[in-house]
């Protein structure tokens, strides 16, 4: 495709949105029943749906078809685990490992529309899980193994899920985290749950619940037959958690045509994916980024697909690009923290592997700063491997604005258009739409087939976060910019939600959990501008009356947030001060604190409801920021 064929078909995918899909539809799905409707409903009704007269099976279309095109021999996953071993399934292989699992969970009386958790390291066998529950019907919801007991509690009792699939532990450099033990602690707050499928992959297996069944015995005895269940193209595929502005994480419901038809098509487009070529996304599949781009979007298209069990650094800092020469790998899509962490490192470790299998480089989840950008280009794709910054969310199922491999207005810094189907606007406050070279609001226009549906059992949430403030858009919760070029580059959140180390977390979920502890009254965690992560947490807490700062009370709260969300949401500096900045009506003034916290103590523009101006001067003192 070139700069010419992409603005004809961005356009035709606009001003035809229903032709354009019903096509891509044919295109890149395998339907039992083909469909004859685009959209229908709108974001004003509350209310879309795509392709709703389809019937398809994701599984099917992530497996069998390849193997009945004749590709059955081809690699669609190449595993490589922490400890340098690795392993490489086809997709022969993968239709009978699948199945198996399918027959496994049918076994254990798992139907259609049920939810099962998925908790799980990164092994062949999550990504099994996840395709057996599409085979069956079943709506996975998979939580990031990183996350707590008590995080995962919230998320299966939300989901209502009825089995649990995990691994006996988590393998990633030299550290081994129990992830079964977890699940013990859950299991006695998740009533709903009565199957737990435990992958002994380091350690023998051990029943210590009732409920306990052992994958490695009990999936010999399936057959590796099972026939994919045709599904309605807006039947439920999955449930993902991610953070938001409350304490509360949301359950982004996603459905089946339209998603696999976004992931697949995103897929091919921004990474120019031909067959053959080993395609390497490194996140995690307890992420959006792993389900659509470790999972449904490159299997879709019949991709070969790197699974990474481990960490960038382990054994040394050249893991990632030993990986990229032992496996020749083609396109590597990572996110800018990783990138940022690397490059600290100092570029020997690349300069000892070579490369040169690389086409193209993908980075999402945070804003890239220019000069992790230029190190990305020069050092790691030797100044011949187009960046495609990828800029999306959990909710909208897919890329949505993105270069493609043949723009030429490539620009550090910028996720530069929107993808097909897309039409991103910029608005100020007060919902004006705004032109030219500009800055604002980024809310999106029109449906596209990724979009979520709802969040789980909360329609009116999911009404309220996204679709109420500004009728008629989608709003993403992020800032933007446009250039003289019409060029977009994101500048970062506008909610109560930071991104860290490109993970989204609720400044509420953290304080939430802050004030646990009984020494303290209030809590606010604002974010720090971090060289390497992007950003890092900041906490700020008062104490109750009459209560002293005792020695150990900052390591007993990052020990809280480590139990209640996990450790990755630990904040890097905690801060014991009088009080808290409020407005009159007693609201937190995080963006105050925030500014402090970057090291600015002034300029914080309307105080005027500030009511008690004396806790700024605290704070600035604390940091001991005075002049
Ligand atoms: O703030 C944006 C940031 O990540 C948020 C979405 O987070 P999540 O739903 O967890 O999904 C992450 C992976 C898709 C966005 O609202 N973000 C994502 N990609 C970019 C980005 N910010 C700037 N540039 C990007 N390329």
């Amino acid at each position: 495709m070139n700069e010419k064929t992409y603005s004809d078909w961005y356009n035709y995918s606009i001003s035809d949105s229903d032709d354009f899909w019903l096509e891509k539809a044919k295109e890149f799905i395998s339907w039992s029943e083909e469909p004859t409707i685009g959209q229908e409903g709108s974001m004003s009704e509350r209310n879309y749906s795509w392709f709703s007269d389809g019937k398809l099976n994701v599984s099917y279309n992530c497996i069998d078809r390849h193997v009945n095109n004749g590709r059955g021999n081809h690699n669609a996953i190449i595993w490589e685990g922490n400890d340098e071993n690795s392993l490489t399934i086809t997709y022969d292989e993968l239709l009978i490992n699948v199945s198996k699992f399918s027959n496994l969970l049918k076994a254990q009386g798992i139907k259609k529309g049920e939810k099962v958790c998925i908790y799980m390291p990164m092994i062949p066998e999550a990504i099994y899980a996840m395709l057996a529950c599409a085979r069956i019907g079943a709506v996975h919801t998979v939580v990031f193994g990183g996350f707590s007991s008590e995080a995962l509690v919230s998320r299966i009792l939300d989901s209502e899920c009825v089995a649990i699939i995990t691994a006996d532990v988590i393998k990633r450099g030299n550290k081994t985290i129990p992830l079964k033990k977890k699940v013990d602690e859950a299991i006695e707050k998740c009533p709903t749950v009565s199957t737990i499928i435990t992958v002994s992959t380091y350690t023998e297996f051990s029943q210590t619940t009732k409920y306990d069944i052992d994958y490695n015995t009990a999936v010999i005895l399936m057959s590796d037959i099972c026939e994919p269940l045709p599904m309605n193209s807006e039947d439920p595929l999955f449930i993902l958690y991610t953070s938001g502005s409350t304490g509360k994480p949301k359950g982004v419901l996603h459905t089946t045509g339209g998603y696999i038809l976004y992931a697949s098509i995103t897929h091919k487009y921004i990474f120019d994916y031909h067959t053959n070529e080993v395609y390497w996304c490194t996140a995690d599949i307890g992420w959006i980024t792993g389900h659509s781009y470790v999972v449904y979007g490159p299997l879709a298209n019949g991709a070969t697909t790197l699974v990474f069990e481990g960490v960038p650094t382990f054994p040394t800092p050249a893991r990632y690009w030993e990986i990229v020469d032992k496996h020749e790998v083609n396109i590597i899509y990572s996110t800018p923290t990783t990138i940022r962490s690397l490059m600290a490192q100092g570029d020997e470790y690349v300069q000892s592997t070579s490369r040169k299998s690389l086409r193209i480089l993908g980075s999402v989840g945070e804003p890239i700063n220019p000069e992790a950008w230029r190190w990305y280009s020069k050092v790691i794709g030797r100044n011949t491997c187009p960046i495609m910054d990828t800029w999306w969310q959990t909710e909208t199922g897919g890329i949505a604005i993105s270069p493609l491999p043949c723009s030429s207005n490539l620009k550090p810094g910028f996720a530069t258009q929107p993808f097909f189907g897309i039409t991103p606007v910029i608005i100020n406050e007060e919902g004006e739409e705004l032109f030219g070279e500009t800055e604002g609001i980024l809310v999106l226009k029109g449906s596209w087939p990724g979009q979520l549906r709802s969040l789980y059992n909360d329609k009116e949430r999911f009404a309220e976060t996204y679709l109420n403030k500004y009728p008629g858009y989608y709003l993403t919760g992020d800032g933007v910019k446009r250039d003289s070029d019409g060029a977009l580059a994101i500048t970062g959140r506008i909610d109560d939600t930071l991104n860290i180390s490109g993970r989204l977390l609720g400044t509420a979920e953290i304080e939430s959990a802050l004030i646990l502890h009984k020494d303290v009254s209030e809590a606010a965690a604002v974010a720090t501008s971090h060289p390497v992560k992007g950003w890092s947490i900041s906490s700020f807490v008062t104490l109750n009356n009459g209560t002293e700062e005792k020695p150990r009370l900052k390591e007993e709260l990052v020990d809280i947030v480590s139990r209640e969300i996990g450790s990755y949401a630990k904040p890097d500096k905690i801060y014991c001060v009088e009080s808290l900045p409020k407005t009159r009506s007693g609201k937190i003034m995080r963006r105050i604190i925030r500014e402090i916290s970057n090291g600015n103590i002034s300029g914080f523009g309307d105080t005027s409801t500030l009511s008690n101006p004396e806790a700024v001067g605290q704070i600035i003192r604390k940091l001991g920021l005075e002049s």
